[in-house]
């Protein structure tokens, strides 16, 4: 009898142990319910506010700094192709427009997760040039394994020779 009382309270701990780490796993509308997801819409992100898509790609803001705005969503990266400095601190802000995704950096530490009706901010400095693939790193569907885009990391001065609009984006290749 011990043993078994023993047994539900571990089953219990690890329950709330993966619902403090997976909480963006729970239901879209009842995690609105319960008051979590004061960010973005997932259904009206293209309409309105942070994440229309001429404010999509790489944005400077004062001082030098560098904003990266995202969205990930059923099996792409929007854009899908982003080209950024070396060296220096870049804010990455990025959202979902159905489900949770996960940018991830091949060959770095570097990952944030996208969750719709969220923005997940994280800033990173990319020391060297070289190219990255971003794969998805979370299971998210049918397309989940193709689901990759792609940073350019290039020499700061290149960058700042680059026209506004190559800055922000660039094209997979
Ligand atoms: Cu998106 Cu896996």
């Amino acid at each position: 009898m011990k043993k078994k009382t023993g047994f539900i309270a571990a089953m219990i701990l690890v329950g709330l142990a993966l619902l403090s780490t997976r909480y963006y796993m729970v239901d879209l509308p009842v995690w609105h319910f319960l008051g979590g997801g004061n960010g973005p819409d997932p259904a009206t992100l293209h309409l309105q506010g942070e994440f229309v898509e001429s404010n999509l790609g790489a944005a400077e803001g004062p001082a030098g700094s560098l904003t990266v705005r995202m969205i990930a969503q059923q099996f792409v990266f929007v854009p899908q192709c982003i080209v950024v400095p070396a060296g220096v601190a870049i804010t990455f802000r990025i959202t979902s427009a159905d489900v949770v995704h996960e940018l991830s950096f091949l060959g770095t530490n570097y990952g944030l997760k996208a969750v719709p009706g969220e923005v997940t901010e994280a800033t990173f400095t990319f020391a060297k040039a070289g190219e990255f693939k971003i794969p998805c790193h979370e299971f998210c569907g049918a397309g989940h394994y193709a689901m990759r885009g792609h940073l350019d990391v290039v020499p700061r001065d290149q960058f700042a020779s680059m026209l506004p609009g190559a800055r922000r984006t660039c094209e997979p290749r």
